[in-house]
């Protein structure tokens, strides 16, 4: 992707530096970080605890446990709704929920603690408390966000699982969480067509003894004859109507809230471990600081709540800060390329936050899309997941009047929150994703740890901890070390980046072998794990090869067993076997069949050597090479 070769300033208009929550970065960065507790300390005030919080931070930096208002009690539903309502607001929108099909709900503070608290109970009765765990195997609709909350005021921890995900992707998450309850839809819609969800949700259960009950919420009107084990929403909640008061259960700082899987460099996606008090004050504090929340805004974030975007942005985040979220399943094309545009236009949007691929796909749709839409509510804009190139930043800029701050905002399922980025307040550069959040010690580092100067390009690291960090990997606390170990005693993102002289950052992509599609995160063994589950496929390797809408496309290079022959056309089998095997996300773009695959004399397939080639590029160092 090409980028322009200086970037210009943009600086924001004097009526936004006078509302803004954040007049001068540089004075509040210098503070946060001289003294984190206090900036925390100061932000966790705004929140409730049943048990106020005297100390902010335990850091042990020997097992790399942040131990976040240590002392505390509380509940992040307690302060995502019964907050909200307590203060006198139940009768504001908290979420606006636009289906593919055209459907349109609208829940209030009030009716969303209702229905959460009816979930919750339908979920005790099932057996469900704290320390419990409950699978989401939900589409984009208030019954995944109500689901989620239910098992957080539960003191229960949620696993959701993206509803694109195929059975078998959905199966090695459940067989590693071991949930005690599974809550799936009958369907979900994506593009007009129907997503069979509780087909694939009963494959990928099968033989799961972990699994006493899959909860089903029923999309159409027609009744559905049920396996044992499953039960129905509706006659659930049929049952616990009279259950009374629910109050949300205190936890403490070690409590999770929810594991959330996603790739990394081996086959098997990791369970990264978020604890709900220290995730709350991450999520609150950036919500606010970032996006500027107020009473009057109606933000829309185009994530899944399936993926930590959604988790952080769209369900904990906002509602922390008592904002009307606009919530919409389907997809920027659908049922034109306006879907958005018009979303906007219609429920008054003023806080849109995207993504680059969503950006460079609205691009190609062209400007009379949005020229044809009344955008004046928009007053912030955002993008996270991938890069947003300098063309994508200024089209994007344009198109919603010139005038408006973009949120170039970096992050990780890990870190929880977002970590380096513009405020409404500081001046941007396009291409750049900024500088880091208050309290953020992000840095870019050679392979020692040694910062690198200004223009050379190094890994992301954190250096001090952060509220919203991870506690560990589920059932894996190697892999939670690591993180900490590969440059000893930081935090190790595996992006690399170069800083200008202004400490503004502009991340260019991963250093291992994890790749972004679209913004979606997948391991290169993940994929090579599923080809080679393949009869006729010996072995296989995969690449991130860029491209100018998704960032990256998949691109697969596959040696047959001897004597294998595919049937024509013979890719079509290799990526209908990915995507049955990973889901749609992960279907290869490009499939090269090979006669070998160049390898390390101890037997490790070389993708850097593949991908050079691949880009004409010199291969580098080969003489590790085996052949
Ligand atoms: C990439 C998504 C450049 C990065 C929140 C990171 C970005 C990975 C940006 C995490 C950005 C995210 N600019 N790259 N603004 N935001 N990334 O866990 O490579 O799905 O490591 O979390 O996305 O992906 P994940």
């Amino acid at each position: 992707m090409s980028s322009s070769s200086k970037p210009s300033l943009f600086v924001p208009d004097p009526a936004t530096l006078r509302k803004s929550r954040v007049p001068d970065y540089d004075g509040l960065y210098a503070a946060s970080v001289a003294d984190p507790e206090s900036f925390w300390g100061n932000l966790a005030k705004d929140l409730h605890f049943t048990k106020v919080p005297s100390r902010i931070l335990d850091w042990n930096p020997k097992t790399f446990q942040g131990r976040w208002l240590p002392d505390a009690e509380g509940n992040i539903c307690d302060n995502a709704l019964d907050r909200h309502v307590r203060e006198g607001f139940a009768n504001k929108a908290a979420l606006i929920w636009a289906g593919d099909r055209g459907e349109e709900e609208i829940y209030t503070y009030g009716r969303l603690l209702d229905q959460t608290v009816r979930f919750a109970h339908v979920l005790k009765s099932l057996g469900v408390g704290k320390g419990d765990r409950v699978s989401i195997f939900l589409p984009p609709t208030p019954a995944q966000v109500i689901a989620m909350l239910a098992c957080a005021r539960l003191g229960a921890i949620h696993s959701v699982v993206f509803s694109g995900f195929s059975a078998s992707a959905l199966r090695s998450r459940l067989e590693d969480f071991e949930p005690r309850v599974l809550v799936t839809a009958e369907c979900g819609y994506r593009r007009g067509k129907r997503i069979p969800l509780l087909e694939t949700a009963r494959t990928a259960r099968k033989g799961l003894s972990s699994i006493a009950t899959t909860l089903i919420v029923p999309r159409e009107e027609t009744s559905l004859s049920l396996e044992p084990g499953e039960r129905v929403l509706p006659d659930l909640l049929k049952e616990v109507r009279f259950s009374g008061s629910l109050p949300p259960v205190p936890v403490s700082c070690d409590d999770p809230l929810f594991v959330l899987y996603t790739s990394g460099t081996t086959g098997k996606p990791k369970g990264v471990v978020h604890v709900q008090l220290g995730y709350m004050l991450g999520t609150y504090a950036t919500s606010r600081m970032i996006f500027d929340l107020r009473d009057s805004d109606v933000y829309f974030c185009v994530a899944d709540p399936g993926w930590i975007t959604g988790h952080s942005y769209i369900v904990y985040g906002p509602l922390l800060n008592r904002a009307t979220v606009l919530l919409s399943e389907g997809t920027p094309e659908y049922p034109d390329a306006g879907r958005h545009w018009s979303l906007i236009e219609r429920h008054r949007v003023s806080v849109y936050y995207s993504t680059p691929t969503t950006i460079r796909l609205q691009m190609r749709f062209g400007e009379t899309w949005p020229a044809g839409r009344d955008l004046s509510s928009l007053r912030i804009l955002g993008s996270v997941g991938e890069p947003l190139n300098p063309e994508a930043w200024h089209w994007f800029h344009r198109v919603t009047g010139g005038h408006l701050p973009i949120m170039d905002t970096w992050w990780q399922t890990e870190t929880g929150m977002i970590m380096v980025t513009p405020l409404p307040s500081t001046p941007e550069k396009p291409g750049s994703a900024g500088r880091p959040f208050p309290g953020v010690v992000a840095d870019i580092v050679d392979a020692t740890g040694k910062s690198v100067a200004p223009g050379e390009t190094g890994t992301v690291v954190i250096r001090t901890p952060w509220p919203s960090m991870f506690r560990t990997v589920f059932r894996d606390p190697d892999r939670y070390r690591k993180y900490w170990t590969e440059i000893p005693g930081v935090f190790f993102s595996g992006d690399s980046a170069r800083k200008d002289e202004d400490g503004y950052f502009f991340f260019l992509g991963r250093v291992d072998d994890v790749i972004k599609v679209a913004g979606h995160r997948l391991g290169t063994a993940e994929i090579e794990s599923a080809l080679i589950t393949h009869p006729k496929i010996a072995e296989a390797a995969a690449i991130g090869k860029p491209d100018e809408l998704r960032g990256e496309i998949i691109k697969v290079f596959v040696v047959l067993h001897p004597h294998a022959t595919l049937a024509p056309p013979p890719h079509d089998e290799i990526r209908t076997h990915v995507r049955s095997e990973l889901g749609g996300i992960a279907e290869p773009h490009e499939v090269e069949i090979v006669i070998s695959l160049p390898k390390t004399r101890s037997g490790k397939i070389m993708r850097r050597v593949l991908k050079a080639r691949e880009l004409g590029l010199p291969e580098g160092d080969l003489s590790t090479l085996e052949d």
